[in-house]
């Protein structure tokens, strides 16, 4: 069995190591929270849930590498391990919710020692990992009525298992599939019966598409499809796409929704040709503290990333560069928004706050 994030006995977080998929299965083991914070800014770990269980995996291995016995002085480093951990990527918001999930388990607790500090710690990242894998599940199940038999769904990036905590390979407890957001309502529809196809976009520069979500659906038995980012439109001018579902980064509370640089021009795409846009996410992507999409950061990554594939350099020495990893979609191309709680459709702002608790 592969699973994407895993917290072992001694606190070690284990990750599978996403940058090397599809070729090798090969996972890492973080021993210590500062490798931890390199594995989510080295995309050893990527996908916005992901980054956030992993991130709570890794306050817990920090608050255990404290040594002292002082209660003050442990705050005083355990606010300094979240703040690390906090500072790793920008734009995924599952990664500051994990981060303040995990300082309001720890320091929110009165009267405690620094044992059971650490003991909160560990349970309060374990209950988000396990939460997880849940809430993937259910929000497929929302979301697998909007996909009609023999349709084929054309996605962006990765947001499957990879993108979350999820397991692969096996079917254990309540695990079935290996769901993830938007490829969790893409399974959740296979899971039903009905014959569904999948274009993956192949998502340049990081190829999160090519590497690891036909590698997911492959494993799945979902039939996929790969194509290049510039071949979507044609696909749908052919007729050839009947539903685009997408995962998302961060969506603010009037339901404008940052993914993976590209989605904004699918969304453009997909409303000429009449074609139905869903974003699909936990609520903990929503960030309820921001009233539009102009307010979320956008990451901008190595520029290497865009001169090179693997290490054959594509672009002459020199030239100018620009890396922004995500965009922003806007609200009025969404169909809608599947959650765990629920589907929100415009008026997003009235309908995600009725999602919120
Ligand atoms: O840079 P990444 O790979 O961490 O970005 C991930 C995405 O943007 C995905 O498309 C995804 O939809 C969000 S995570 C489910």
């Amino acid at each position: 069995m592969i699973k994407t994030v895993e917290f072992l006995e001694n606190g070690i977080v284990r990750l599978i190591d996403q940058r090397l998929l599809p070729t090798e299965e090969v996972v890492v083991d973080c021993k210590n929270y500062l490798e931890l914070a390199e594995a989510i800014k080295n995309m050893t770990v990527r996908g916005a849930p992901a980054i956030g269980v992993a991130a709570a995996g890794g306050v817990a291995l920090g608050a255990r590498e404290i040594t002292t016995t002082d209660i003050g002085k442990f705050k005083a480093e355990f606010e300094k391990i979240c703040d690390v951990i906090g500072g790793t990527r920008p734009t995924a918001v599952n990664l500051f919710w994990a981060v303040e999930r995990m300082r309001g388990a720890v320091l929110g607790a009165t009267g405690a020692g620094v044992e059971e500090l650490k003991g909160r710690a560990a349970n309060e990242a374990k209950k988000i990992l396990a939460e997880d894998l849940l809430i993937n599940e259910t929000l497929g199940k929302n979301g697998a009525d909007f996909i009609g038999d023999g349709e084929t769904v054309l996605t962006h990036c990765n947001a499957g298992a990879l993108a979350t905590a999820g397991h692969f390979g096996t079917a254990l407890g309540v695990i079935k599939a290996a769901f993830g957001t938007a490829l969790g309502v893409i399974k959740a529809a296979h899971l039903q019966g009905k014959r569904i196809s999948v274009f993956a976009d192949e998502t340049r520069p990081f190829l999160q598409g090519a590497r690891l979500t036909a590698w997911e659906l492959k494993k799945e038995g979902i039939d996929v499809t790969l194509i290049t980012d510039n071949m979507a439109g044609y696909c749908m001018k052919k007729g050839l796409v009947q539903k685009i579902v997408v995962g998302a980064d961060r969506i603010a509370r009037n339901g404008d929704a940052a993914n993976k640089i590209g989605t904004y021009s699918l969304s453009i795409l997909a409303k000429a040709h009449g074609i139905p846009f869903y974003v699909a996410a936990p609520i903990s992507t929503i960030d309820y503290n921001i009233p539009n999409g102009d307010h979320i950061p956008i990451e901008e990554r190595d520029l290497r990333e865009v001169t090179h594939v693997g290490n054959r350099q594509l672009a002459p020495d020199g030239i100018k560069i620009f890396n922004p990893a995500f965009d922003v979609t806007p609200n009025e191309n969404i169909a809608a928004i599947i959650t765990e709680r629920g589907v929100a459709t415009a008026p997003f702002e009235q309908s995600l706050d009725k999602l919120r608790r």
